[in-house]
């Protein structure tokens, strides 16, 4: 039977906050150095920065972006990327095992930022490093008072502070992998002890406890408890990160991704919900989704090369992943999935931004381009505004190995005062689905029938056509062939495997 959906803005999952259109940019392979900073390329304005990029992440649409890792930030020294370019020591990064010139800090990357519309989210080190640092740290980028640090920053060309409002608190640290990695009841008292110092010098700040980096991590659950129940006072945030990519050619159970990252946000919301209960506590933890995409991994894994003990290179080519047209449908998915829970997703960053499992791509000295993930989060951040809708959908399902019964079409709509937007997917591999949605109660809301804006659909016949350097523009998006709202009803056609939008005003 033919799928239907109703959207009725008394279904409003909660107001959605901007910064779930976040981005994150690590130093790691050529996301900065030959990606956004390339001085010798025909585009570069005057401190270095691409032109051509810069256009693509305004054009994407991010709302705050998170700096400067992901695994790096666990040995990064913040000192060593302010001052004069040429006086900045070079280090070995040994998360990527390269060669970090700090060509870019701070100060360079803010001024990246002013120029592409973004805030900064900033981590410490709590790897390497500890509370102290944080506190330097914090100190150099928030204060206005006349110290040491606000005048090394003055004379390092800004006497205004950064004003950074979200900070997180080191990054995956229940990972083995992860420089200074410690067990959750160390890092649980090391981060209390961090955020209550860093709002004794800057009250006003918003702090981000790290989370589990996966669902998988054996001490998911018992993490974030555990994480809490030290730090649940001094915090705002727990984080969750998630990566999806298709295993052994089997696209029907990649398309399943998004109802793992569902079960995610539930089950730290309960543990989070738990800690408070425990402490008679009416607050609610909020979670930052910071690092989410697909990313091929275990591709990644198998390939990596090793590295001589001498051999640290600067910038090389590391997960550069290609996305195909499957690989945006699944990311189009987790988009929906986090508007799904707008009420306690506050933040969330796609990692990562440029060239390293990227939405844009650059060849140094030549061009930068979309990749098929770009669509969704562009017509996403762009269309979704203002409140989160619920939009139950009675569709077909199909079997996952891990999740059961599945079902086919998945959907959300945002509602402002100018109209509706609707996301919707089609997760099926074999069935186009001729979805009817039911808008009888948004025009009662909106006192008349709301028509077609603009419609985008993404599909393409061949699942894994992807946009490239000698074929940039392969994929792309296209209008709805013809949707149409009648007798109060939105008639759509959706082809197997696609992600689409709908804007109605
Ligand atoms: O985004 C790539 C890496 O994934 C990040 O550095 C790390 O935090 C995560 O494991």
């Amino acid at each position: 039977s033919r799928p239907t959906a109703h959207i009725d803005p008394r279904n409003e999952i909660g107001t959605i906050d901007r910064r779930i259109f976040g981005g994150f940019v690590e130093h790691l392979g050529r996301h900065i150095y030959d990606g956004i900073f390339e001085p010798a390329h025909e585009s570069a304005d005057a401190d270095g920065f691409r032109g051509d990029v810069i256009d693509l992440v305004r054009e994407l649409g991010v709302s705050t972006i998170r700096y400067p890792g992901g695994n790096f930030v666990s040995g990064y020294r913040w000192e060593d990327g302010i001052g004069p370019v040429s006086e900045r020591p070079r280090r070995l990064d040994l998360a990527w095992h390269a060669t970090e010139t700090n060509e870019v800090g701070l100060h360079e990357f803010q001024a990246w930022l002013d120029r592409v519309g973004s805030e900064l989210m900033l981590a410490v080190n709590l790897g390497t490093r500890s509370t102290e640092e944080a506190l330097d740290l914090l100190e150099y980028a928030n204060t206005s008072v006349d110290t040491t640090r606000t005048r090394e920053r003055a004379a390092n060309g800004r006497a205004e502070p950064f004003g950074v409002t979200v900070w997180c608190l080191g990054n995956e640290m229940d990972g083995p992998w992860q420089l200074g990695h410690r067990g959750a009841d160390d890092y649980g008292k090391l981060a209390s002890r961090t955020a209550k110092a860093m709002r004794q010098l800057d009250p006003s700040i918003e702090l981000v406890a790290c989370g589990s980096s996966g669902r998988t991590m054996p001490t998911f659950g018992a993490w974030e408890r555990t994480v809490l129940e030290h730090a649940f006072d001094d915090v705002d945030f727990i984080s969750c990160h998630a990566y999806y990519e298709e295993r052994d050619g089997d696209a029907q159970e990649f398309l399943a991704s998004a109802v793992d990252m569902h079960r995610f946000i539930e089950q730290v919301v309960a543990t989070a919900d738990h800690v408070a209960a425990i402490k008679k506590s009416d607050k609610r933890i909020m979670i930052s989704f910071d690092e989410w995409n697909v990313w091929y991994l275990t591709r990644w894994e198998a390939q990596a090369r090793t590295y001589g003990p001498d051999e640290w290179p600067i910038a090389p080519r590391q997960l550069e992943d290609q996305y195909n047209a499957l690989d945006a449908v699944v990311f189009g998915d987790l988009l929906i999935t986090l508007l799904q829970h707008s009420d306690r997703v506050r933040s969330a960053s796609l990692a990562q931004l440029v060239n390293v499992i990227a939405p844009i791509m650059t060849e140094p000295g030549g061009i930068a381009w979309r990749q098929t993930t770009f669509f969704p989060f562009s017509i996403t951040s762009r269309l979704a505004d203002a409140r989160a809708v619920r939009v139950p959908v009675r569709s077909g399902t199909f079997t996952s190995a891990r999740f059961g019964e599945v079902a086919t079409v998945n959907a959300v709509a945002t509602m402002d005062d100018e109209g509706i937007s609707l996301f919707v997917v089609n997760r099926s591999t074999t069935d186009a689905e001729d979805l009817t949605v039911d808008l009888t109660a948004v025009a009662a809301e909106f006192g008349r029938e709301l028509r077609i804006v603009e419609t985008h659909l993404l599909h393409d016949d061949d699942l894994y056509a992807a946009n490239t350097l000698g074929a940039p523009e392969r994929v792309g998006v296209r209008g709805i062939d013809g949707a149409k709202v009648t007798g109060g009803s939105l008639a759509l056609m959706l082809p197997a495997v696609s992600w689409a939008a709908v804007r109605l005003g």
